[in-house]
């Protein structure tokens, strides 16, 4: 057994865990805060979450920090947003190379400020070679709208001849998909004791395992993630199959 496993879990880290990271307005407001504050110490439980993901050697790391439906919020929030993940990409990105790791952004990129999409290209370009954490950064993400700019682009490909209907699969569809290469999430974390998924991943977390946690997101420590992966490997993982108890049981004679 290795360190911090109990009996009957399975060893295994995810190598893909998707989160996402929810609570920072309440975090703020249970301190009488502004909701920015919640925001900015938010981005500090990112910085800390990439660092403890890539020491537990998780493979792919994929936060949700701004959504499709996030533009409904005040004008002021939505900047403010903004703003953080400029910072971030300017300031961290020194650093995520020096650890190695790949930085990737998705979700859609017309409605990104011209100077922030600069930003997000040069991010990717840069860390293109790096071996160690993919950094899946959603970024203006709605999985409703990235299944429908990829459905777009097949029906543009079919119309235009380049591909027949027939040959677009699961596989192929998953491929063009935004996050293309990348293994679907085993593990989806989701902060602040919200049970939904707020269109996130629809596609890919068709058989990840959800761990809901009541930690808001500028709380969350290595102890919650640890927990939240411990919490995985107690699951059993069936998809669609048996459990190994009931495929001993089938009573085929
Ligand atoms: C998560 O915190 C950050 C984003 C969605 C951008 P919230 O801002 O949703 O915090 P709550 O849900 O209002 O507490
Ligand atoms: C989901 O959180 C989006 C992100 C974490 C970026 P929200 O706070 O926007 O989700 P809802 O509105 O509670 O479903
Ligand atoms: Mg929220």
């Amino acid at each position: 057994m290795s360190v911090g496993q109990r009996p009957g879990e399975r060893a295994e880290i995810p190598s893909h865990v998707a989160v996402i990271m929810d609570g920072n307005g309440r975090w703020a407001q249970l301190r009488g805060l502004p909701r920015h504050e919640g925001h900015r110490r938010g981005l500090e439980a990112l910085r800390r979450t990439v660092k403890n993901a890539a020491d537990l050697g998780i493979e792919v790391l994929t936060l949700y920090s701004f959504s499709t439906e996030n533009w409904r919020r005040p004008a002021a929030e939505v900047s403010f947003l903004m703003t953080l993940l400029r910072h971030f990409v300017e300031k961290d990105l020194a650093e995520l190379s020096a650890a190695n790791v790949r930085v990737r952004v998705i979700g859609g990129r017309e409605d990104l400020a011209p100077d922030l999409l600069r930003l997000v290209e040069h991010a990717e370009a840069a860390t293109r070679g790096n071996t160690g954490m993919i950094l899946v950064v959603a970024f203006n993400y709605g999985s409703r709208d990235e299944i429908v700019r990829t459905a777009r682009q097949l029906a543009a490909d079919v119309a235009a001849g380049r591909i027949s209907p027939a040959s677009i699969d699961e596989s192929s569809f998953s491929l063009r998909l935004d996050t293309g290469d990348l293994p679907d999430p085993e593990l989806v974390i989701r902060t602040s004791g919200e049970t939904r998924i707020s269109n996130f991943l629809l596609w890919q977390a068709a058989y990840a395992e959800f761990v809901f946690t009541p930690v808001l997101w500028p709380d969350f420590d290595r102890a919650a993630l640890e927990e939240a992966l411990a919490e995985y490997r107690r699951r059993e993982r069936r998809f669609g199959g048996l459990a190994e108890s009931s495929a001993r049981n089938v009573g085929v004679a």
